[in-house]
């Protein structure tokens, strides 16, 4: 009932009276009241006029279940939202969901990660308040070779969510992260629960660095939030309810071919490496190249100093800039 008051009230130009918004929902003036009350603890700021109603005032950087649903317009990504006030690891939760039976397009969001996962075993590091923790379960029929262009396309909806709601032109750091003027500002990390030929379910995690004011010394060069970018706060719920649109409709395309034909070109407008001489650290020796693109599998094409193309698979080499982080 709390998200359909807030939908009602979202939509609204003005003042929604109370006996509409009973009428529409079926319950009393009491529970109404009782709804705007909660919503205003949760930082709502609600303008209630004897005569004329509710009106909705202001929606800065609430996170509850019923902000983030109320924001998602999908068929079916992130439909089924799980909300977290804290948890050990969004990623860790989305797996036990998938275990669970939960179906495709389940989403966990969290305010506050106390085990949140890096890449590589690293951790994550996840106070609240600030960032954005999400992950979501899919449980597409596919090969499982398949399964690391899944990393590719949450980067684009992510990219393209953060884009929306900032100006920003955010950049994809080919396959698992977003930078924002060279600085990182979102990494993503993939798992997976599989056979030989076959996927039980596919856990995507983000994590978005939003309104973040500062960070450690150590990470201050290379790590920023879309805050110290704009300038403003920012909502997390609207990039979270961004990403998933954005997500279905890219893996929708991507399932008619199940490759990324049809999203390649896009995918490299949005990719900061793109043209860029980058050093691939390939344990069987490092080499300097230019950039020129992804191939449909998703793998990086390297063009190196004879001409030859090399092609680069992610997860099996990480790709450095040369000149900053990118
Ligand atoms: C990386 O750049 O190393 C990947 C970081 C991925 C962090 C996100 S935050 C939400 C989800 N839950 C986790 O424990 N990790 C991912």
């Amino acid at each position: 009932m709390k998200t359909k008051i807030l939908t009602v009230l979202k939509e609204s130009e003005g003042f929604v009276s109370g006996q509409d918004l009973c009428s529409v929902l079926g319950v009393s003036r009491t529970a109404v009241w009782k709804v705007i009350k909660q919503l205003e603890e949760e930082g709502y700021k609600i303008e209630a006029v004897r005569n004329k109603g509710y009106r909705l005032v202001e929606v800065a950087d609430v996170m509850t279940k019923a902000e983030i649903g109320s924001r998602i317009h999908t068929k079916w990504m992130g439909k089924n939202l799980l909300y977290l006030p804290v948890t050990d690891s969004t990623n860790i939760q989305a797996k036990k969901q998938g275990e669970g039976g939960a179906p495709h397009g389940t989403l966990v969001v969290a305010d506050c990660q106390n085990a949140g996962k890096g890449r590589r075993g690293r951790s994550w590091s996840s106070p609240s308040g600030t960032s954005i923790y999400m992950s979501f379960l899919l449980r597409p029929q596919i090969p499982p070779r398949c399964a690391s262009m899944i990393t590719l396309i949450a980067g684009m909806a992510s990219c393209q969510a953060v884009r929306e709601a900032t100006g920003l032109k955010a950049q994809i750091k080919w396959p698992n992260d977003l930078v924002v003027r060279g600085k990182k500002i979102c990494g993503i990390l993939t798992e997976m629960s599989a056979e030989m030929e076959q996927i039980h379910y596919i856990v995507t995690g983000i994590g978005i660095n939003v309104n973040q004011q500062e960070f450690p010394e150590e990470i201050r060069t290379k790590a920023t939030s879309l805050k110290l970018e704009t300038g403003r706060d920012l909502s997390r719920s609207e990039i979270i309810a961004g990403t998933m649109e954005w997500f279905e409709k890219y893996f929708e395309i991507f399932l008619e071919t199940e490759d990324l034909s049809r999203l390649r070109k896009e995918y490299e407008g949005l990719l900061a490496n793109m043209n860029q001489e980058v050093l691939v650290l390939d344990p069987k020796g490092e080499y300097k190249g230019i950039c020129r693109g992804i191939q449909e599998d998703g793998e990086l094409l390297v063009e190196q100093r004879d001409g030859r193309i090399g092609r680069v698979m992610s997860g099996e080499v990480s790709v450095r800039g040369i000149y900053g982080y990118v």
